[in-house]
């Protein structure tokens, strides 16, 4: 069966994909993809908060990037939830608002189970009216049946990763950590397992995908090519 429900699909494999999230994941038949990465370009922090140092002087990079509102999100979660394999698995990038307040509701009426957490210690301490910010966090959900033996290969990874990102590596300004993402990627999927990241920014998910040779469907609203 093919990945994606029409045959004449434009969406590319393994390429930059400029395409509304949405659209990508709608184009996309049920139940094939064993592994997703969602980094959603939150609005709740500067909506509710003005949390940190997210302002407009400051955080001019982040606020002009297309944001995502709670209704958007949970539209690309229950097409993930359509589109991931049983068992397979979701990893969401938070920040420490969603974090706390929690996104449990987001996954009510989907097949979509936490089964765990990894904080990313980025070795480089940021900014913070309070705490000044040195993380982020991915929280693993799994699509039933849960089930962890036959389904997560490495069980070395541990749940506080410490990642510097070099300066190359920043192409996006929020540009996550390959070696962690390479690490899931190879512990929860085979070859010619798809790997999907429906808003990829600097697409760090796809150098991920390159170097386990997985194969990679994504996109952005902004990046990549028609
Ligand atoms: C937090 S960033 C992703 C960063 C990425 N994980 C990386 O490692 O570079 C979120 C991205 O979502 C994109 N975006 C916002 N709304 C979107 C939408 N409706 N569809 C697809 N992408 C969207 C933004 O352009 C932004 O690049």
């Amino acid at each position: 069966m093919s990945i994606f429900k029409n045959i004449d699909c434009k969406i590319k494999i393994n390429s930059k994909n400029r395409i509304e999230g949405l659209e990508l994941l709608e184009a996309i038949n049920d139940s094939c993809v064993a592994v997703t990465f969602f980094d959603p370009q939150y609005r709740g922090v500067l909506d509710k908060l003005k949390y940190g140092n997210e302002g407009v002087s400051r955080g001019k990079a982040r606020s002009s990037l297309p944001q995502m509102d709670e209704e958007k999100i949970i539209k690309f979660i229950f097409e993930i939830n359509r589109i991931l394999k049983p068992s397979g698995h979701l990893f969401l990038w938070v920040d420490k608002f969603h974090l706390c307040q929690g996104v449990l509701e987001w996954f009510i009426d989907t097949e979509l189970n936490l089964v765990d957490m990894i904080v990313w210690d980025k070795g480089k301490i940021g900014m913070g009216y309070r705490t000044r910010r040195k993380s982020e966090y991915l929280i693993v959900f799994q699509k039933s049946p849960v089930k962890a033996k036959a389904c997560w290969t490495d069980h070395a990874i541990p749940d506080v990763w410490q990642e510097k990102l070099e300066s190359s590596e920043k192409i996006h300004t929020h540009a996550k950590p390959v070696e962690l993402q390479k690490r899931l990627i190879a512990a929860t999927t085979l070859e010619n397992d798809f790997v999907l990241d429906p808003a990829a920014g600097g697409y760090s998910v796809l150098k991920a995908c390159i170097e386990c040779e997985r194969n990679f469907i994504g996109g952005d609203i902004i990046y990549g090519s028609y």
